[in-house]
């Protein structure tokens, strides 16, 4: 065991402040007030690189000494570093504890593995790690990092595919956050194992390299955390419609039929999914020429009923010579070897399989070249899956090396890095237009390239309410754009699961039905027409909101606040949200309360937060800080609309190249206090919105002055719609009139005849 020991010597270099010990230095930084990093390694001469972090330290150290102590006050957060022992403790400047160090341990070192020792507090709990099993309260419980395919899992296996070492802590109604920025297999014990004495993490190589986060609220750590590691950026529009996907569609026909049954039965869709059988003998950039002898003309035939194609990719590149991949590779020395150079083979869906150093630039730009063999017919979406990387038999050898890196090191980074030469490449590739990537394997920062799925889940009840979380989980780690397999990927789903997983759908920021190999048929028209037409009712209501997903993704992009959020975000401090019985629920932007429950049931224990709400279906009002137990039939999903929101709707259209009738219906739910809301509009298609070519407004509302106010337009894009409807929702019949934009609107005729519309100019 190696101890960090007593700081003998202090130094400022630059925006860095040193402080070294016998065996350690330590490095210090502020990368805001509210942000400090600290690295504590044995090499302080190797470059302390991220594939997370995108800013730099840039704000000046000051510091104060002591005989004992070393403290930086930002102004937003405190650390005060004991010198003898070294140790971290951090407070608010008010001098509340927020985290401090065990003080019998710090960080120390057994061997190669790293750790941190932290106090644990008598009310603590933890939010976070992205991806993982367990409840929303990580308190008791233990995990590991170590990307994985995880295929057959269950509601509690660990690790699953994706790597994202932070997490937020909770105590004495104080806040903060920890992001572990180390990329080697990671270990993370909320006191599981401590008898509640202490909190750890560490990993197998690298350094004690962290960022403390010292934000009051939640959705300040967040927004700190995106600052730090990046922001999505607008996703395309279309990947927002409903998609269709299934392990796989065998032939150019089958998916053509598929996607013309959405049209013949007016079901809305916007996407349709090859997964690996539309390529030769699974040969990535390749495609099965008996079975699709006509891409383009296929993908012609799709776009005409406006359908997009997302296909899939995997990294192993099978072995077989005259495969132009294969040879590229192979001449360019691409690919993985062991220690000694030999190439590293293993068998995944091609059989014998190489994989690409997606460490080296070069490799990179060739893979994302490649891309023309998807684009040039027609594709704009790729769903970059295996990228654990997954090998048949799982443990691919310690002594596997990309370049100088060993797997080790990287393997939890490598599906992050196939998907940013994804994104890269594409993005070149199609110009203006943006791409659509997904992935399964993942590490902090992917939100800056992709979307993220959860993985082959099971059609059952418990996987539903699970992989919510799992979704909720995600957005508190920066991944906003998340989906999980609708209707489960193993197995088949009762006609009650499917219709029950596919109303939450709605409300999934990525709304995907996939299914396994094997499985019975998934698409809406397989589970008679009474279920056909409750499901084809939920899509249209995604449809109708899609105005405000896509002003809620506008909120993703701007502050990294997730568009499924768990109730933790707002309401950090009331304890039931963390009961086991609520603990899925989120809010769905800021408006809509999502209760997800299962298909067995047909009444739902319901908690809602302060404020007043109202059952979207039917208008019902309740009090919030309340349980409540409340009808959920399969066609009606609990979902509450928080009092004073505004929420964008439009007209059903059949996919989001429709333009629909024009209108943009305003719905105001009656509140208490004045709110606002910021809309969000652009061509859903391209790049023009970072050059000011798109269409913002913020519109309040006051409900004691009973005025609705929109801002000026902001941004150059013209709007799709050209009159807006109010719905008003809530208000009283006696209601007279409402000021619009200082126009008093006349209600007495409306309110009376039992509508709730109103009609105005845009
Ligand atoms: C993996 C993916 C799954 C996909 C299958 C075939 O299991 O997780 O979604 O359908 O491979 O490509």
């Amino acid at each position: 065991m190696t101890e960090t020991g007593n700081v003998e010597n202090i130094l400022k270099q630059g925006n860095v402040l040193i402080l070294k010990t016998a065996t350690a230095t330590a490095k210090i930084s502020v990368y805001h007030a509210a942000i400090i990093k600290v690295n504590i390694t044995r090499n302080p001469d190797k470059a302390d690189t991220s594939f997370a972090v995108i800013q730099n330290a840039e704000t000046d150290i000051e510091y104060t000494e002591t005989a004992n102590d070393i403290t930086i006050d930002t102004g937003a957060l405190k650390l005060i570093v004991g010198k003898a022992p070294l140790r971290f403790n951090f407070y608010t400047t008010d001098g509340k504890v927020l985290s401090e160090d065990d003080s019998r341990f710090g960080v120390n070192w057994q061997g190669e593995r790293v750790v941190n020792y932290r106090k644990l507090y008598a009310d603590e709990k933890f939010i976070g790690l992205g991806e993982k099993t367990g409840g929303l309260n990580r308190r008791g419980t233990h995990y590991v990092n170590w990307n994985t395919d995880a295929s057959r899992h269950t509601i509690e296996t660990d690790p699953l595919y994706k790597t994202f070492p932070f997490f937020i802590g909770l105590h004495d109604g104080l806040t903060y956050g920890l992001f572990f920025d180390n990329t080697h297999k990671s270990y993370f014990d909320f006191g599981a194992t401590t008898d509640d004495e202490m909190s750890w993490f560490g990993a197998d190589g690298g350094d004690m390299n962290y960022y403390f986060f010292g934000a009051q609220t939640v959705a300040g750590i967040i927004k700190d955390y995106t600052w730090l590691t990046g922001r999505m950026d607008m996703p395309p529009l279309w990947s927002l419609g409903y998609q269709q996907c299934r392990y796989s569609y065998m032939s150019a026909e089958e998916l053509l039929d598929v996607a013309a049954n959405f049209r013949k039965r007016k079901i809305p869709a916007d996407v349709i999914y090859c997964d690996i059988d539309y390529m030769d003998n699974y040969k990535i950039f390749t495609w099965n020429k008996e079975a699709f002898p006509d891409p383009k003309g296929m993908i012609d035939q799709l776009k005409a009923i406006n359908f997009k194609v997302v296909s899939i990719v995997d990294p192993g590149i099978k072995v077989e010579e005259g495969y132009k991949q294969y040879d590229e590779g192979v001449a360019k020395d691409y690919f993985a070897t062991y220690s000694n150079g030999d190439k590293y083979i293993a068998s995944v869906w091609p059989g014998r399989c190489y994989f690409p150093d997606f460490f080296n630039d070069e490799v990179k730009e060739w893979w994302g070249a490649s891309f023309t063999a998807l684009t040039e017919p027609g594709i704009e979406g790729f769903w970059n899956d295996m990228n654990e990387p997954a090998a048949w038999g799982q443990n691919i050898p310690l002594n596997v090396k990309f370049g100088d890196k060993y797997i080790g090191e990287v393997r939890n980074v490598y599906g992050m890095e196939m998907t940013k030469a994804t994104y890269n490449g594409t993005r070149k590739i199609l110009g203006n237009k943006r791409p659509f990537v997904l992935t399964r394997a993942a590490y902090c920062g992917t939100q800056r390239y992709s979307a993220v799925w959860t993985g082959d889940n099971t059609a059952t009840d418990e996987h539903m309410l699970y992989g919510q979380r799992l979704i909720n989980s995600l957005g508190l780690v920066g991944m906003s754009f998340a989906g999980v397999d609708i209707g489960g990927y193993t197995g088949n789903p009762t006609p009650e699961l499917m219709l029950r997983w596919n109303s939450l759908g709605v409300y999934i920021p990525m709304f995907r039905n996939h299914a396994e190999i094997g499985t019975a048929m998934r698409e809406p028209w397989h589970w008679g027409d009474i279920n056909e037409k409750v499901i084809k009712k939920d899509i249209e209501q995604r449809y109708k909101l899609l105005p405000y997903i896509y002003s809620g993704f506008y909120h993703s992009a701007q502050t990294g606040l997730p568009l499924s959020r768990t109730l933790a975000i707002h309401h950090t401090n009331d304890e039931n949200v963390f009961n086991l019985k609520y603990q899925n629920q989120f809010m769905f932007g800021d408006a809509l309360l999502v209760a997800p429950v299962e298909s067995t049931k047909l009444l739902a224990d319901v908690y809602l937060p302060e404020g007043n709400w109202y059952r979207l279906t039917t208008g019902e009002q309740y009090e919030g800080a309340q349980a409540v137990v409340v009808p959920a039939p399969l066609t009606d999903l609990p979902v509450f609309v928080k009092g004073g929101s505004i929420i964008p709707m439009q007209s059903v259209i059949q996919s989001t190249s429709e333009k629909g009738d024009g209108i943009l219906e305003l719905n105001i739910w009656n509140g208490n206090d004045a709110t606002e809301y910021v809309y969000y509009e652009d061509d859903g298609d391209t790049y023009n919105h970072q050059n000011g070519t798109y269409y913002k407004r913020t519109i309040s509302f006051d409900p004691q002055a009973k005025t609705i106010t929109l801002s000026e337009v902001e941004g150059s894009f013209i709007s799709r719609f050209d009159k807006i409807k109010l719905v008003l929702h809530g208000f009283d019949k006696g209601l007279k009139a409402l000021t619009v934009n200082e126009k008093a609107v006349k209600l007495n005729s409306l309110l009376a005849n039992d509508s709730n519309e109103v009609t105005i100019a845009y």
